[in-house]
């Protein structure tokens, strides 16, 4: 799929097929996130890749606004080094990197909201999480169950200026 088009036609999913999604999927995203750039080229990050059914719907459980992640096919967290100086730009970076590229797959996505909030230590724990690296993103995928409808988006008028403000 044309990038232009993967980026234009992109829409959180948040209901999946029953349908796993292969191996060799989830290894280029993964091979896509690590590909993004970040600062001083530092790398920071380590991503786990939960396909593993307890494990998904331990992960589901706790946290608070991504139960959908148990029909995931998949879930990927983002882990980065606590000491990283562009920690949380670099996961983004990498995120939106595998979210895009899932979308290219005709799989479905959804960011999930993970860092730094009240359910962060419990799905650190559930995936090992070691006392250096911080999770920053979570993302559930699988094969799309439903055409998500478009949420209401700011027109390029709104948010667009040239030169300055
Ligand atoms: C940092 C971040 C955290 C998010 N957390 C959640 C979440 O916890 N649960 C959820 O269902 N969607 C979550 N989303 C998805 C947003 O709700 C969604 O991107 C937004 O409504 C725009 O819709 P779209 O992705 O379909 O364009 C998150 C998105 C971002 C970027």
């Amino acid at each position: 799929m044309d990038t232009i088009i993967a980026i234009r036609s992109r829409r959180s999913v948040r209901k999946y097929l029953n349908k796993e999604i292969s191996k060799e999927i989830l290894e280029d995203i993964v091979d896509c996130g690590r590909l993004a750039p970040s600062g001083y080229n530092e790398q920071p990050w380590i991503f786990v890749v939960v396909v593993d059914r307890e494990m998904k719907e331990k992960v589901a459980e706790a946290t608070t606004s991504g139960k959908f992640i148990r029909d995931a096919g998949a879930c990927i967290a983002v882990f980065c080094k606590k000491t990283a100086e562009t920690a949380l730009e670099d996961a983004s970076a990498a995120t939106e990197n595998m979210i895009i590229s899932a979308q290219a797959y005709g799989l479905g996505t959804c960011w999930i909201n993970v860092y730094k909030k009240s359910h962060s230590p419990k799905i650190k724990e559930i995936l090992n999480c070691p006392e250096d690296m911080e999770l920053m993103t979570l993302i559930a995928i699988g094969y799309p169950a439903e055409e998500p409808k478009t949420p209401p988006k700011k027109s390029l008028n709104e948010v667009l200026r040239w030169n300055k403000f």
